[in-house]
């Protein structure tokens, strides 16, 4: 009950200075209410996002982080200078960051570390295939990668962590997880974190892959459903901010 709600856009690699300003003005309008709401950008566009933003109740960050804090690492962008540009938030370990780009476990354990040394709040992101689904292996699959993240942080981190559920099946297919087969995950999700510790049980647990304004409010109604990481629909200015009605 005390959980924050929170909608996240996730633009992946979409959008252009000319796409992205009336999107990022018809975002920084929405009247604040009782989610609190975030996009996530390309880095080429934090600027844009925070002089859009800077005056709204809109927060923004970046979809990825270097694994290292500094150094001889090209074409990586590290958590501090996200903040230099006002980012508070960071997805970490996307399935397409783990699928493209073979980040493993401790790999986005260690960026979930970087982000909050920077006090960039980290978005971990978890979820199993179709295959892994088919196995019967989703809690096996999606408890070995909250782990992997919780092995590393201590108790005051782990509270500051967001976790996203996001099944792969369901990412930009159409194809949103039921209510019901979403919540059953995001209780599994519950109990392992209240096993670390009885304090996680006010970690938010997002819920991502195909929301829709059709299907957002039923998905938010669900008891361990504290909001959503929205791809394709946080493009559209009008659905992103049904979405965001919807969570509040
Ligand atoms: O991070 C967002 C998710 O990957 C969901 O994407 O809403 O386009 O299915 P989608």
């Amino acid at each position: 009950a005390s959980r924050a709600k929170w909608v996240v856009g996730n633009w992946k690699m979409h959008g252009s200075l000319a796409d992205n300003a009336g999107l990022l003005e018809s975002i920084a309008a929405a009247p604040a209410s009782g989610a609190r709401i975030g996009v996530c950008v390309p880095f080429p566009y934090l600027v844009q996002a925070r002089d859009v933003l800077l005056s709204s109740s809109v927060a923004w960050g970046v979809q990825d982080l270097s694994m290292y804090p500094k150094g001889a690492y090209t074409g990586e962008v590290s958590a501090q200078m996200a903040v230099e540009f006002g980012a508070t938030l960071a997805i970490v370990g996307h399935s397409e960051r783990r699928t493209y780009h073979r980040e493993a476990d401790d790999v986005v354990a260690q960026k979930t570390l970087r982000a909050l040394e920077a006090a960039i709040t980290p978005i971990v992101c978890v979820g199993e295939t179709l295959e892994e689904r088919e196995a019967g292996s989703t809690e096996q699959v999606v408890g070995r990668q909250l782990d992997a993240v919780l092995a590393v942080l201590d108790a005051q981190q782990a509270e500051r962590i967001l976790v996203a559920y996001e099944p792969v099946w369901a990412i930009g297919t159409g194809k949103s997880a039921s209510a019901a087969e979403a919540q059953a995950v995001h209780a599994f999700l519950r109990e392992r974190l209240r096993a670390k510790s009885a304090a996680l049980d006010a970690v938010t647990i997002l819920y991502g892959g195909s929301v829709k304004p059709g299907n957002a409010t039923e998905l938010f109604g669900m008891p361990d459903i504290d909001g959503g990481l929205i791809g394709g629909a946080s493009l559209v200015a009008d659905d992103f901010l049904a979405i965001c009605r919807a969570a509040a």
